[in-house]
This record gives structure tokens, sequence and C-alpha cells, in this order.
């Protein structure tokens, strides 16, 4: 891919400014970066461009837990009207004990992927991504199941029992923490990083054909801001013994370089959520073949009810329309 233009979210800390500095190094054009606040990724543009002594981050608003700030982060970018080759989707969140729900009344740690795809989307129907443009989201080694501490719902079991078999509308009450999801702060975060791994194969189906999207998971990288909200038990306990033990834990810029090695993948395998080897955290990187990953239902069961919370729906494929 042409190195021209790149958007990252999330990186007033950790993996995206890892990101934003790695690839200011591979001599990409221009790097608009985002954070929730303008003086925040201001300030961080202005730390990145010190760093690595380049004249390339833009920094750009984007709360994504708030529509209008995505709106208007959209806005930006359609008056500037040059089109995105890269869309690192890396901003998101170890959620806490205690459950929060944001104004649009999403659960905490699912609430990137809600902005995310309004973002996604919104680029898509404005024509500002690149024919060729590659989509990175990040997701994390959890939603494969076999991580200690990190298990996700069994979707099919929790739509039986509480709607009919219906998975769009377990995982809505997944992603809004509704009344009949069971709260743990662990949960939560495996179930946002399966919906993600999910909503990506979803997108790819929907692409135009030049381009793709990957969930990519950046294995474990405990030297970020990422579990500021975490248990004790994870922060003071679990955290500091992976880190004792070797092969556990990579440092963030090793982590962040599995996004940019992600841009370089072919259409052959958009769709795909690639993490570390099956049990490991780090290391190389493959595509994931666990048969959940892989089910059709609740990849589009994903896709629907994130379209539900988001309000925007899309389609590349002819004769059909987007749905405000
Ligand atoms: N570090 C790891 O071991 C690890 C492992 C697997 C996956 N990941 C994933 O990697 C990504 C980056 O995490 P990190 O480790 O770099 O953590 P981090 O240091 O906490 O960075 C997260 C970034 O995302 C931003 N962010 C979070 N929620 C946001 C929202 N709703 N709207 C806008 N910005 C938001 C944060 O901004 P604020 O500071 O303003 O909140 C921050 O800039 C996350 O998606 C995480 O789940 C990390």
């Amino acid at each position: 891919m042409e190195h021209s233009t790149a958007l990252v979210t999330g990186t007033t800390s950790g993996l995206g400014y890892a990101a934003a500095h790695a690839l200011a190094g591979e001599g990409w054009g221009e790097i608009i970066v985002t954070g929730r606040s303008l003086a925040r990724v201001q300030e961080t543009a202005a730390k990145l461009a010190a760093e690595t002594e380049g004249r390339v981050f833009t920094p750009l608003e984007l709360d994504l837990d708030t529509p209008s700030s995505v709106q208007s982060a959209l806005a930006a970018l359609v008056e500037r009207g040059r089109p995105i080759d890269f869309l690192l989707l890396n901003a998101g969140m170890v959620p806490g004990k205690a459950r929060v729900i944001t104004e649009a009344g999403v659960e905490a740690s699912q609430a990137p992927l809600i902005g995310h795809h309004q973002l996604t989307v919104g680029l898509l129907r404005a024509k500002l991504l690149s024919p060729d443009a590659r989509i990175v989201i990040a997701g994390a080694e959890p939603a494969r199941g076999d991580v200690p501490l990190f298990s996700f719902t069994d979707v099919a079991a929790f739509a039986d029992k509480h709607f009919q078999g219906d998975r769009t509308a377990a995982i809505e009450d997944l992603v809004r923490s509704g009344p009949n999801a069971t709260y743990k702060a662990n949960r939560a975060y495996a179930d946002a990083k399966l919906i993600i791994a999910w909503w990506a194969a979803a997108l790819a189906r929907r692409l135009p054909s030049g381009m793709a999207v990957y969930a990519v998971a950046p294995g474990s990288a405990p030297d970020t801001k990422a579990s500021r909200n975490a248990s004790a038990i994870l922060k003071w306990l679990f955290i500091p013994l992976v880190k004792l033990l070797p092969g556990m834990t990579q440092t963030p810029q090793i982590a962040a370089r599995r996004y940019l090695q992600a841009s370089e993948f072919g259409t052959d395998v958009s769709g795909q959520f690639f993490a570390s080897r099956p049990k490991k955290l780090t290391g190389p990187i493959e595509a994931m073949s666990h048969p959940h990953l892989h089910d059709r239902a609740s990849q589009e069961a994903a896709w629907q009810a994130v379209v539900k919370v988001s309000g925007v729906d899309f389609s590349s494929a002819p004769h059909s329309s987007a749905v405000p």
C-alpha cells in the first residue's frame, strides 16, 4: 500500500500512540491522530512530532461514546476531503468492577465498537476510504476463549434462555448490558472483543472489493493504561505475575507493530481475526480458526445488533441502500 494517509483512534496513550509513532517511522505522509478531547490530542500530536521530528500528525477530536462527537469528526474529515488509506480502530478499554453505561445507553467497553462502526460507515458513505483501504480494529486474545479469567458469554445459550434463540437481540443486550446480562468486568471485555471479531467478518462481506478489514489482537502489552479500571486482583496480582513469566508480555511498540503488519495483508484474508497462536499472548500472529469465530449466524447477528444500537447500516452491494 502506498504510505499516504492513516487515521488512528485512541492515540493519547498506549498502543495507539505507539502505532502513530511507528507509522511516522515508516514514512506515512499524514497521520490523523484522535483523542476524546482536542486539547489532549493536540498535546499528543505535538509530542509525537517532537519525538519523530515529523510534521505529519493531524489532531482530531473523537469521543467514541458520543454520537455527536463522531458526527463532528466525520464532518471535519469530509471538509478536508482526502481519502484515508489505513483506518486503525485502536481505541478500547478494559472496564472496571462497576458497570458503566454511556449516555447513549451502551456498556463502556462495548462503546468504542459502536463509535468505530459509526465512523467507518460514515467514511464509506462519504467515499473517504481509498479503493484499496485497509481497516484494522483492535481485538484481543480472550475472543479465542482460552485466556484464564476472561471467558466470554455463550451467545447461543444466552439467546435461547432469554430471547427465544434470537442472537441479534442477545448481542444487543450484551452491548447495552441490558436487563438479562449479568455484568462482570472481564466477561464484558471478552464479549466486546468477540463481538468485534464477528463484526469485522460481517463488515468484510459488505466492503467494496478492493478494501479489507481485519480484527487484530495486539497481544499482551501491560505497559499501557489499559488496566487503569481493572480489578485490584488483575492489576496487582495477575499482571505483575504474568510480567515475570517469559514470553507472556511484550512492549507496546512490539504490540503496535501487529497493526502495521496487518495493514499489508491482502483481501483474501479480509474479515479474519488475527491473534497470537492459540493459548499464547505474544509472538507471531496468525488467522484464528476456532469454529465460534467463523460462525456466520453469530457474525451477522453481531452486525445487526451493532446496526441497531448505532443507528447506521452499510452495504456496498448494488441495489441496496444504506439505512440511516
Ligand atoms: N495492552 C494490552 O495488553 C492489550 C491487549 C489486547 C488488546 N488491547 C487493545 O488495544 C487497544 C489499545 O489499548 P491500550 O493497551 O493502548 O490502552 P490505553 O493505554 O488505555 O489506550 C486506549 C486509548 O483508547 C482511548 N479510548 C478508550 N475508549 C475510548 C472512547 N470511548 N472514545 C475515545 N477514545 C477512547 C483512550 O483514551 P482515554 O485515555 O481518553 O480513555 C486511549 O487513548 C484497546 O482496544 C485494547 O482493548 C490491549
